[in-house]
């Protein structure tokens, strides 16, 4: 995976992202399906083009961070106005890398939900504007479904039946992908998100926006048995989760420090409060995978790019024969590779959207609301 990054005046960061070495991409075949990708549900303004599923031609992030850092978390109608200024320049760039033009594309895909409203309606109109100008296929792609789906794109041969862990910032979902599109959540979270947890957290230290990477990072050279918080374990739903309690246990030990004058130790307070949250994530997929019967674990969404998650998970498949597969962290973020390898399947069972489509910011996992439309097909 190689990385080119360049800070634009405005403070985003461009980045272009590619499989392998950089050398010419090689012609494709007739039958081949070939799509072009947009994201802007959070703060990434992100296009790619993607091959069969699984070939990544270009992709391409644009993400606005460093412009939401000041302010402690996304600002959506920042967001909303950057995908704007943004959205042509990173599409005209995936189609450049890919070395293609518009004619070459089999059809568009977008993210039409869940996230901020305002946002998700960037990319969604500028897929639907790009669809009636064309005569190309829309197709419209559930966020976490291409987190799920991002696993497809370096493990060639990974296929459903398998379980997956979804960490993000707005989601905590353990699932079992039946096949592709198909998914029965058996476990999800009754409060915060994960990533949430991790934000707040964070932000509750003094280590600030975004909390998930500052938190990995101090946790490295913190301790991880400084203190003991909190494992919340739900009763009737064992697959649930629950970090609130977490949460509140952290920031009851931060008062108290305070109010004793005690120094906050931040990596240890960081390294205890990632192990707890860590633990559970991995005890919950693990379990899942050995009672429902799946040799087969994977991990999605910008959590899943925590170190801490990875070296567990990773331990504790191989203790139990399951196989474990995870995406590099760049493709566990927000990116529009993982909308193409998505869309693909999609496309092949024949789903097709109208140009009524629209942006769905509580869209649920597995309750898609498909369309088809005579064009293009
Ligand atoms: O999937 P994502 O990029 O956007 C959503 O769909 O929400 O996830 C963003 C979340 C944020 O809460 C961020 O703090 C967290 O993922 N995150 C991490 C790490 N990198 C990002 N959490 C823990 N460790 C990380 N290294
Ligand atoms: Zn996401």
């Amino acid at each position: 995976m190689e990385i080119n990054k360049n800070v634009e005046d405005d403070g985003v960061i461009f980045m272009s992202i590619k499989e392998g070495k950089s050398e010419e991409i090689a012609k494709g075949k007739e039958d081949d399906v070939t799509i072009l990708a947009i994201e802007s549900s959070c703060d990434e303004t992100a296009a790619a083009v993607v091959r069969n599923g699984r070939e990544v031609l270009s992709n391409i992030i644009s993400s606005q961070i460093a412009l939401h850092t000041i302010y402690g978390g996304v600002v959506p109608e920042i967001a909303s106005r950057k995908h704007v200024e943004k959205m042509n320049g990173c599409i005209r760039a995936a189609l450049s890398e890919a070395n293609l033009s518009l004619d070459d594309i089999d059809a568009i895909a977008v993210t039409y939900g869940p996230g901020l409203v305002g946002a998700l309606l960037v990319g969604v109109s500028e897929a639907k504007a790009i669809s009636f100008a064309t005569g190309k296929p829309l197709i419209g792609v559930h966020h976490i479904e291409g987190h799920i789906s991002a696993n497809f794109i370096e493990n060639k041969d990974l296929e459903p039946p398998f379980v997956c862990l979804v960490v993000s910032g707005g989601h905590s979902h353990l699932v079992v992908v039946k096949d592709y599109g198909e998914y029965e959540i058996i476990g999800q979270t009754r409060d915060d998100a994960a990533g949430e947890a991790f934000d707040k957290v964070a932000r509750a230290i003094g280590l600030g926006y975004p909390g998930g990477p500052k938190i990995d990072k101090a946790a490295k050279e913190g301790n991880p048995d400084a203190f003991t918080f909190p494992k919340a374990q739900i009763a009737d739903a064992e697959y649930d989760f629950s970090f609130s309690g977490l949460k509140s246990s952290v920031l009851n030990y931060i008062n108290q420090a305070k109010m004793q004058g005690q120094e906050l130790d931040q990596k240890d307070v960081a390294a205890s409060f990632q192990k707890a949250v860590v633990e559970v994530l991995v005890s919950h997929a693990i379990k899942a995978c050995k009672e429902y019967g799946y040799d087969k674990l994977a991990i999605a969404g910008g959590v899943a790019s925590n170190s801490g998650l990875r070296e567990l998970m990773e331990k504790e498949c191989q203790k139990e024969n399951i196989r474990f597969y995870r995406p590099s962290p760049v493709l566990c973020t927000d990116n529009a590779a993982m909308i193409g390898a998505a869309a693909y399947y999609e496309y092949q069972k024949g789903v097709r959207f109208g140009l009524d489509m629209n942006a769905v910011p509580n869209l649920p996992l597995g309750d898609r609301e498909r369309r088809f439309h005579g064009r293009g097909n």
